[in-house]
């Protein structure tokens, strides 16, 4: 596996940030037991997180532009390039002591994404991926799954917490009519690992909505180069800033397409 300038700069940064996650999570385990419970310290092992990442790619490449979930965005001088950073993808999962959690880094050049890393620091699994130059998980090439059948596939989803009951019975609702049609639904609380696992051929699909472009950024070039296709979940061209996501092999993404229509 040939890698590129760029991609060694974000393989190192989310390495680094991964240490200081790593720390945070063996302490989270301790806090468990508390009365308070352990969530101002993981708001601030997220933060910590993005700093350490962002300071790497900034030292790296100082004209770039940041899009980040903890800081926002930052503009950058070159106007080209932009990197879309979830420091921790799967907080609630960290705040539980689950090790379902990764670092998410993507990068932008003229709105088109060339670069993916989505980093699990407890499984050490290390998810890359260029543009033209495929996909891999730590120098092992990736590709999506091949299954043919709705009936075979094990489908992820994710379901919001939004305190609206409507909302959630909808959600619900339409989770299992899917359920009838499909060998399995999971949801692991990380979209960025979901993303990472479909790229695998873990799991054959995926959809969700309502996703932040941190999210979604690298995992939707890993769909692409390990040869799947990756929508929003109407079938449309996928945008980052909105959101909405449907990604797995082409047979299989145009059967769920067609069952979420009628869910
Ligand atoms: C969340 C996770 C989760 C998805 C949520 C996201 P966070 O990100 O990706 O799987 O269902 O919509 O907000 O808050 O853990 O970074
Ligand atoms: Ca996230
Ligand atoms: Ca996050």
């Amino acid at each position: 596996m040939a890698t590129s300038a760029l991609l060694t700069i974000m393989v190192g940064a989310a390495r680094k940030g991964a240490r200081s996650l790593k720390r945070d999570f063996g302490e989270v385990e301790n806090l468990q037991v508390s009365r308070k419970g352990p969530a101002d310290f993981v708001s601030a092992a997220d933060k910590r997180a993005e700093k350490v990442i962002f300071d790497e790619l900034h030292k790296a490449r100082p004209t770039y532009s940041f899009l980040m979930e903890e800081s926002g965005a930052v503009e950058g001088t070159d106007g080209q390039h932009r990197w879309i950073i979830d420091p921790l993808d799967g907080t609630t999962n960290f705040l539980h002591s689950i090790p379902m959690f990764a670092i998410s880094i993507g990068l932008e050049r003229n709105g088109v994404m060339i670069g993916g890393v989505i980093y699990n620091p407890i499984t050490d699994e290390l998810f890359t991926a260029e543009r033209g130059a495929g996909a891999y998980v730590n120098n092992r090439r990736l590709r999506i799954a091949n299954r043919n059948h709705l009936s075979e596939c094990v489908v992820a989803t994710g379901i919001k917490n939004t305190g609206n009951a409507a909302a959630d019975t909808r959600a619900v609702t339409q989770i299992a009519k899917i359920n009838q049609s499909v060998a399995g639904v999971r949801r692991s609380g990380s979209a960025a690992l979901d993303l990472a696992y479909v790229a695998a051929g873990r799991y054959d699909l995926y959809w969700e909505d309502g996703l932040q472009p941190w999210d979604i950024a690298a995992g939707m070039l890993m769909i692409r180069e390990a040869g799947g296709l990756i929508t929003d979940s109407k079938g449309k061209e996928i945008n980052v800033a909105r959101g909405s996501v449907l990604a797995g092999n082409e047979k299989v993404h145009a059967k769920l397409l067609k069952e979420l229509k009628n869910a």
